[in-house]
């Protein structure tokens, strides 16, 4: 891993216990809007002013971009690495008190890049413990994230080369069942006769169920809005990288995520990730 890469994911990690330490405090919704024109909680700018601040200062980020704010940040020279946030993934589970996450994007092109350019990713899930799981090289490591006695964070690798369980057992799909379209809730009807419903409201807490227990994660396309709700940016490039890297596969409901073209850094995209049959399926059906 270049050295710019692993300052970035190290920065991340280090960042982790000090993200989830502020979280409590900062549960109130802000009047602003992000770039999606959703709602930002206090934790949602206050996670991506931290993580901005650390991340454009590392030599060999070019670039900067965030769920959380319009514009592309340019930062150090030209040429080096587009490094893509999502600070809290699943922000609305803070108010319940469930997991979240943060989701990160190391792109070797310019942003919007399409997925085919990472060249790593990750995420942070804020669970009953805090963990972090890298995809770099092909190959998926999951660390536990821990603080230490003298305030830092120290990452140890507990699970090395992770790969998708080949009997799935689990699904978990977004939106509302009367908003999907006929040919995605026929094959959510399939599924469910197969599989066990795991769903959280956070695509991080949802994907790690799928990358732990194998099965399919689907925020798909709705009636209403085609395209989906997820980012193609900072969260279907990154997860769909983990998790092929894992050995499973990701779709649009064409394609890989990681071949779909990138024509704004905000642009939404339905997501189905998880064991490459279920993906195969869906595809077949679309
Ligand atoms: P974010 O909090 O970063 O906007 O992400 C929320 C996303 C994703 O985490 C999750 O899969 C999806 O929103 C849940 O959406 P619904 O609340 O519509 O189920
Ligand atoms: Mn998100
Ligand atoms: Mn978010």
């Amino acid at each position: 891993m270049s050295d710019a890469v692993t300052e970035v994911v190290e920065t991340v990690a280090r960042a982790a216990p000090e993200v989830r330490g502020g979280l409590s405090g900062r549960r109130r919704k802000t009047d602003a809007e992000n770039a999606s024109g959703e709602t930002q909680l206090a934790a949602d700018v206050w996670a991506d002013e931290l993580l901005a601040e650390r991340l454009t200062a590392i030599d060999g980020v070019s670039q900067f971009a965030s769920e959380e704010r319009e514009d592309v940040l340019e930062c150090g020279e030209s040429g080096g690495y587009a490094v893509t946030v999502d600070p809290l993934d699943g922000s609305s589970n803070l108010k319940s008190n469930n997991s979240m996450g943060t989701v990160l994007g190391v792109y070797d092109a310019e942003l919007p890049a399409k997925g085919s350019h990472l060249v790593a990713a990750a995420y942070v899930l804020y669970g009953p413990i805090t963990t972090m799981v890298v995809a770099r090289d092909g190959e998926v490591t999951e660390y536990v994230v821990e603080e230490t006695d003298e305030g830092t964070a120290e990452r140890r690798a507990v699970r090395e080369d992770v790969t998708l369980p080949d009997d799935p057992t689990v699904y978990g799909f977004g939106g509302r069942v009367p908003d999907w379209t006929d040919r995605f809730a026929d094959y959510a009807r399939d599924v469910e006769d197969e599989l066990k419903l795991r769903y959280g409201g956070a695509m991080i807490g949802d994907v790690n169920q799928v990358l732990t227990y194998g099965g399919v994660f689907a925020y798909p396309e709705l009636e209403s809005r085609p395209e989906g709700k997820l980012r193609l940016q900072f969260e279907g490039n990154p997860i769909a990288y983990v998790v092929e890297s894992a050995g499973g596969a990701s779709s649009n409901g064409e394609e890989s995520l990681l071949d779909a073209e990138a024509d704004e850094v905000h642009q939404r995209t339905p997501v189905y990730v998880g064991n490459e049959e279920l993906i195969e399926r869906l595809e077949s059906r679309f």
